[in-house]
């Protein structure tokens, strides 16, 4: 298990927590959290603001082959695959590769890349419908902490079965109070969240055995 950042080359997101402090209601958290048509393109206070494709996948795509050194004819899991957009930028990153994308949103999958067109599935984190190692490689970016802590611990299990530990999650993340409590007054979705050894005790208790990095609002 290894800390690692295979999303530094994604641009900076730009935050205005004031503005999400002020707006956020019982019923944005209600209504984001059913990951339909608001969350990703509705306006910015229930979620994205608009989830479109703009490359930005393409080298973590890259750095992610790079990383588990993977190959035509290898498999790759992507749990919280939302529209496709990193499935796609992996089939591009390297030919043969077969690239599956999991996600809980029905609005997300039938608004999805149209190059990942069979390659998509509905389901939960909690139960992934795959074999035992049926994966050289699973991710789950931003994806895990969508469940209470229970669910969270057994999605981390599940990864850690299907790929054998050649898995990569990135999950939200705080280091003192004060990015907590910017953490909350930005949160609409994650329900576990937790200091970095706060994830690793839950990362043990999973048995999860894959890399990891933080989303941490600075
Ligand atoms: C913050 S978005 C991240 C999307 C994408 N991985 C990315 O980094 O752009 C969280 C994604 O997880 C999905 N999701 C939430 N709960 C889930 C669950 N229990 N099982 C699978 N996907 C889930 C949402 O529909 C959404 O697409």
């Amino acid at each position: 298990m290894a800390e690692i950042d295979l999303l530094r080359s994604l641009p900076k997101t730009r935050r205005d927590v004031a503005s999400r402090r002020a707006a956020k209601t019982a019923e944005i958290v209600r209504v984001a959290s059913r990951f339909g048509q608001e969350y990703f393109d509705g306006p910015r206070e229930y979620g994205y603001g608009g989830y479109r494709y703009d490359g930005r996948w393409v080298p973590v795509a890259r750095d992610v082959v790079a990383h588990y050194g993977l190959r035509a004819g290898d498999r790759v899991l992507d749990v919280g695959c939302a529209k496709g957009f990193l499935v796609r930028d992996l089939l591009d990153a390297c030919p043969g590769l077969d690239v599956v994308g999991l996600d809980i949103s029905a609005y997300a999958l039938a608004n999805a890349d149209a190059r990942c067109r069979g390659r998509l599935v509905r389901g939960t984190a909690e139960f992934l419908p795959f074999a035992d190692r049926a994966f050289a490689c699973a991710l789950a970016l931003d994806t895990v902490h969508n469940l209470p802590r229970d669910g969270t611990v057994r999605a981390l299990a599940e990864l850690q079965r299907v790929s054998g530990g050649r898995a990569f999650v990135r999950v939200d993340s705080y280091r003192n109070a004060a990015e907590k409590a910017v953490f909350e007054d930005w949160v609409l979705t994650a329900r576990t969240h937790d200091s970095p050894d706060g994830w690793h005790a839950l990362f043990a208790e999973a048995g999860y055995r894959g890399d990891h990095c933080w989303t941490i609002i600075a």
